[in-house]
């Protein structure tokens, strides 16, 4: 049953049943009118309980009904409309989440009682679309303009404490929520509703109401870089604040349907669902997330407190697991102390603003030099310089100090994981989980399997992803793995632009317009030029390991871009160093400004080697640098490492700013057309033969050679090809 009755002290508890998260699907929807009518007839019923089974209120209506034709039948606006306007006051008990429709549905209620654990919001915008059953119109008129604006358009979950605090519920409760509803209904029983019909009362506004939603929305279009959904939220309140209830469900309900036509909802969904596929792993061997179980991670230890490691450190605190963190001599160890100790505060002073209490203190870390006390943990990351010849020592020393059955993995950023694994007794047991910077914000953790990794270091590795609050993506072992695989020819890409005539400012914004994060220069700026300029260096790619005689250009007979060498030659390591692309206002400096210094250099570059510089238009910067990281993509697929195309999507999505609301790279290239991504590489190839990384990949041709099948095919179509995951 999907809503189900019964009677507690003449109030109708009336319970929506539809695990796992009592999604407001049809039936659902069908059981609520059945179950509400006949409690709203009842004589012996004089108020009624809305809640969900199993802890849950609901998380809103059901995403994947959405395409359907199951969304034509009775609508959740309609239900709430006949909720508020029962005669018998209605109370939401709030367990779990109330999100999307699950909060509209509760704001339909005369009133709400939250367990202190519950969390409730308006999350739609994250996939693409906005409030459509009056929550745009409702929560404004509950707790004003800017307060809902700012649960809106973030589309954040609100934490109970919080919640009351705003207005969005009446009481948080500890214990049992149904009980406090039914307790608070019989309270009411009687009483004018009126006030708590939210569609009849005004939203409280103010004579610059129009200037602020004006500001809201240029700031929107800042930060959200070509999203249309925000900016749909925001229209829509302002039509609560300019229009009566009905005109503004009307605005609701247009909006839903334009922004429903840009095609962005269906991207976002897809990933929003991509993110909770790749939790569900698969291994040739026949393992599966469902058919292995990890193993408890109790005690955790991480070698190395630089960037990343204190992030780490953080990240496990912060899920309550006891950390031992491990530094090479006192001077770093009291430096990364005091880092993570700034980390655990500000993770702390973000809980306390939302009237949380912060479980994670200093004190469930335990800081040492000495690789003795790791002898117990259950699991340990490494986290120093990326040296194979370091990282081999460590794992060496690990596998003789640590218990026989310790997960030992590392962080490293694309070394050889079976390397790193020969040297330990339990090869195993060894397993990359790859961090991303700043580890304690950042959602994405790369997985990365060797050959040797057995199916419950790599159950393991997942699940702690899960505990840790990120979203883990298994891959391959491959130099670089994906996400930095791919970042290669894309980069790649960007600086021949400049070498053709673009400057890193014109490169940016196109990319930036198109919804990245950050344009590839901001982002090696960022990222530190020097990085990427020791790896070529010890690829022999750059510095005195170059054969005599080789052009500046190229390299075993391709072409090559030298421009990030001489940045670094010169000590412009970027943000760090104050100059790199850009100028900053000081070393680490935040503010990235055009550098005359960098046109000249750009324009003696090309004087030096004989390029006549040409216009390049956005379209043609942008297919250049995309198309790149596409066909590297279909490559990572055709070789194993990642497997499927939703998995590339994730880690490009979550982990180097590729906009959501496109989709994730692969999702562009099958919007694009793969015979279109096939004929522009094609062309591209033709006319430029020594840069290798645009000849069309195998796996796109193949998809190109059978139609050019929808994504969810492509999988199909890569199992064909030999799997080296
Ligand atoms: N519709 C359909 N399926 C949903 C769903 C929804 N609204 N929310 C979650 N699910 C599914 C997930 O896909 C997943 O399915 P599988 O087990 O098959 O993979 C399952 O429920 C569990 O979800 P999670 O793995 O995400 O579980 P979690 O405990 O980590 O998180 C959650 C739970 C916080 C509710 C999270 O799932 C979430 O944020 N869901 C989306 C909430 C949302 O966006 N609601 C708005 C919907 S649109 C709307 O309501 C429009 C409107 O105005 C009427
Ligand atoms: P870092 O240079 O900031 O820090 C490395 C730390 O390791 C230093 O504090 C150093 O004192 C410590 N260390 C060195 N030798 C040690 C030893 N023998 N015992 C104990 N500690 C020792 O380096 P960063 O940036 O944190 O990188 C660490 C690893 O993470 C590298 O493998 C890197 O490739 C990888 N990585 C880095 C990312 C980044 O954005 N910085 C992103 C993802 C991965």
């Amino acid at each position: 049953m999907a809503a189900t009755r019964r009677l507690s002290h003449s109030v109708a508890v009336i319970t929506i049943n539809n695990p796992p998260v009592n999604a407001l699907s049809s039936s659902v929807r069908h059981g609520l009118v059945k179950e509400f009518g006949e409690a709203s007839k009842d004589p012996s019923v004089k108020a009624i309980v809305l809640s969900g089974a199993s802890g849950k209120f609901s998380a809103g209506a059901d995403i994947r009904e959405f395409s359907t034709s199951a969304m034509k039948t009775v609508s959740l606006e309609d239900i709430n409309a006949t909720i508020e306007a029962s005669r018998k006051p209605v109370v939401a008990a709030i367990e779990g989440v109330a999100l999307g429709g699950g909060l509209e549905l509760a704001l339909a209620c005369h009133y709400r009682v939250a367990n202190a654990q519950s969390r409730v919001g308006l999350p739609e915008v994250l996939i693409g679309i906005l409030p459509a059953a009056g929550g745009t119109q409702r929560l404004p008129r509950l707790i004003g303009v800017p307060a809902a604006l700012d649960v809106i358009v973030r589309g954040r979950h609100v934490p109970a404490t919080e919640a009351l605090q705003l207005g969005i519920v009446d009481e948080v409760v500890q214990g049992n929520v149904v009980d406090a509803a039914v307790q608070l209904a019989r309270k009411v029983v009687g009483r004018d509703l009126d006030k708590r019909r939210l569609s009849i009362n005004h939203v409280p506004s103010n004579p610059n109401m129009e200037y602020f939603l004006d500001t809201a929305v240029e700031k929107a279009k800042k930060q959200f870089r070509g999203a249309q959904a925000p900016i749909a939220c925001i229209e829509a309140v302002r039509a609560s604040v300019q229009k009566p209830y009905h005109h503004g469900i009307e605005k609701e309900r247009q909006l839903f349907l334009s922004l429903w036509a840009t095609g962005q909802p269906q991207a976002q969904q897809y990933a929003f669902f991509s993110e909770r596929n790749v939790g569900k792993w698969t291994h040739p061997s026949g393992g599966r997330w469902d058919n292995v179980k990890p193993k408890p991670v109790r005690t955790a230890a991480v070698i190395g407190l630089g960037t990343m490691g204190r992030g780490i450190v953080t990240s496990l605190a912060k899920a309550n697991i006891p950390v031992i963190a491990l530094e090479q001599d006192a001077q770093q160890l009291e430096t990364g102390k005091k880092a993570v100790n700034a980390l655990l505060e500000r993770e702390a002073e973000k809980l306390v603003k939302q009237g949380l209490t912060p479980a994670a203190t200093l004190a469930s870390v335990c800081f040492t030099l000495d690789f003795a006390e790791l002898s117990a943990v259950d699991l340990v990351i490494e986290a120093v310089y990326e040296n194979m010849k370091l990282k081999k020592e460590i794992f060496s020393k690990l596998s003789s100090v640590c218990k026989p059955d310790a997960f030992l993995c590392t962080n490293t950023s694309g070394l050889d994981i079976d390397e790193i694994a020969s040297v330990t007794n339990h090869p195993d047991l060894v397993i990359g989980t790859h961090f991303f910077s700043p580890a304690n914000i950042m959602r994405l953790l790369e997985v990365v399997r060797g050959h040797q990794t057995s199916l419950t270091t790599i159950a393991t590795a997942m699940n702690l992803g899960k505990i840790l609050g990120k979203v883990a993506v298994l891959v391959g072992n491959c130099p670089l793995f994906v996400g930095n695989r791919l970042l290669g020819p894309y980069l790649e890409q960007a600086n021949y632009l400049l070498e053709d005539g673009c400057y890193p400012e014109d490169v940016d914004k196109v990319l930036e317009d198109f919804g990245f994060a950050m344009g590839p220069f901001r982002m090696m700026d960022l990222a530190g030029l020097d990085v990427g300029w020791r790896s070529r260096m010890e690829k022999g790619l750059t510095g005195n390991k170059v054969p005599p005689g080789t052009p500046a250009r190229q390299r075993q007979g391709y072409r090559y871009s030298p421009l990030p060498d001489m940045l670094c030659e010169i000590g412009r390591y970027g943000q760090k160093a104050g100059k790199g692309w850009y100028q900053y206002e000081k070393p680490g400096g935040r503010f990235a400004q055009p550098d005359p210094w960098v046109k000249d250099f750009l324009q003696k570059y090309r004087e030096t080697h004989q390029i006549r510089p040409r216009p390049v238009n956005p379209e043609l910067i942008l297919e250049r640098c995309l198309y790149a990281l596409i066909n590297e993509g279909f490559r990572v697929l055709e070789d194993g490492i990642a497997s499927g195309p939703e998995d590339i999507d994730v880690i490009y999505n979550n982990g180097y700013g590729f906009p959501k609301h496109r989709g994730g790279i692969m999702y562009h290239a099958s919007t694009l057309g793969v015979a279109k991504v096939l004929d522009v590489l094609d062309t591209y190839y033709r006319e430029n033969p020594d840069v290798p990384s645009m000849k069309p990949a195998f796996l796109l041709k193949k998809l190109a050679a059978v139609g050019g099948p929808p994504l969810k095919e492509w999988r199909t179509q890569v199992g064909s090809l030999v799997n080296k995951l």
